[in-house]
């Protein structure tokens, strides 16, 4: 079967995973509202393309804070790769370093933060940092990657406690037993981890903006906050010293009922005035979807799903086959809305339908 959009590797992740794993990656929270709509806001926002704008020679190269990547597209971060491919986030390591894109490792990794460096040396990466009760973990996590050469640090704010995905209680979901969440392996040694691989209750559900003072006293990364989808917390992250913002709504499996991440994007960026840089998460399947994020303020956009779909059809091959249609999607609608470059893309290309 051809790949040739997005939707054809999911449509193969689906006939080939296990139907727990495929439950597990497709989960949104109760009834799906946030998840279904987080795609379908794009179909609101339509483009203003212009014309006979010299498009022969294309640049899509973007910066994240300082460091340039292909095209403004990267991988957001994502639990048990190894669900998906027995090499797991090693293959998104590699996937993302050849791309020239930065890859966002979760703190629930199934390889060790040392073996995905390891397997892309250089690479740009960032780690994403749940807070644990048990801070001691967390802060070590934190300076273990700082010292691995990962460039950035992502709080994902939204997350106290886990949404209700309704297919993973039915499936019992856990993960297989050779897998292991190996970068807090015996950080819980002797619990009962039958909750997503760690023990019940075991993140910290008391965590305040307070909290990142504490984590600028931990380490020299920038923070990046993960989760926000008003301009209070905007204008709470930019005060509290974040040098970048994800609007993320988890892809719909927290709070269900939340809005479109495209459609919070617009008073993010409004609040937050350029003073830091703003990236967006949620329902990208297209080239067109990103260049609606970049046209109304994102600087740059990341995928949480489709990684794991090109994963799961060839690992680091497959993950680089939806990168590069990605690519060549994002490439061909900047030209045929009249974009040469990112720096042209603005507010003016895009209006909200009627409807
Ligand atoms: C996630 N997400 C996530 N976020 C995070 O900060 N840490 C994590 O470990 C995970 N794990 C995770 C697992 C799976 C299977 C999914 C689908 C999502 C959320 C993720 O970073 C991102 O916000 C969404 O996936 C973006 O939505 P799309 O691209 O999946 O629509």
């Amino acid at each position: 079967m051809a790949m040739v959009c997005l939707s054809d590797f999911e449509a193969h992740a689906k006939k080939y995973l296990p139907k727990i794993a495929w439950d597990f990656f497709a989960a949104g929270a109760d009834e799906c509202s946030t998840r279904d709509e987080n795609i379908l806001a794009y179909k609101r926002i339509h483009f203003r393309p212009r014309m006979l704008r010299d498009v022969s020679v294309m640049d899509t190269r973007t910066k994240l804070l300082g460091t340039e990547i292909s095209f403004p597209v990267g991988i957001a971060p994502t639990g048990f790769h190894q669900l998906a491919w027995p090499d797991g986030e090693k293959s998104t390591a590699r996937a993302a370093n050849a791309m020239n894109t930065c890859y966002i490792a979760s703190t629930y990794s199934t390889c060790t933060l040392e073996e995905i460096s390891a397997a892309a040396p250089g690479g740009f990466r960032w780690f994403q940092l749940y807070i644990h009760r048990n801070r001691a973990v967390s802060q070590q996590l934190v300076q273990r990657a700082e010292a691995l050469g990962f460039q950035g640090l992502v709080l994902t704010a939204d997350l106290p406690y886990t949404g209700k995905r309704r297919d993973d209680v039915r499936n019992g979901f856990r993960l297989p037993p050779h897998m292991k969440l190996k970068n807090l392996e015996g950080a819980f040694e002797g619990d009962d981890c039958s909750e997503y691989g760690l023990p019940p209750n075991s993140l910290d559900p008391s965590v305040t903006w307070n909290d990142i003072y504490w984590l600028q006293s931990l380490t020299r990364l920038p923070i990046i906050i993960k989760g926000i989808l008003t301009k209070e917390d905007a204008e709470l992250a930019v005060r509290h010293g974040a040098q970048g913002i994800i609007v993320s709504n988890h892809g719909g499996r927290q709070l269900d009922g939340g809005p479109a991440t495209i459609d919070a994007l617009i008073e993010v960026v409004e609040a937050v005035q350029g003073r830091i840089e703003v990236y967006l998460d949620g329902g990208i399947r297209k080239g067109s979807d990103v260049l609606k994020a970049l046209a109304l303020g994102a600087k740059c956009v990341f995928i949480g799903r489709p990684a794991l779909w090109g994963l799961a059809y060839k690992g680091e091959e497959g993950l680089q086959d939806v990168l590069k249609i990605l690519h060549d999607e994002f490439r061909l609608s900047m030209a045929l809305a009249g974009c040469a470059s990112v720096s042209e893309i603005g507010r003016h290309l895009v209006q909200f339908s009627k409807l």
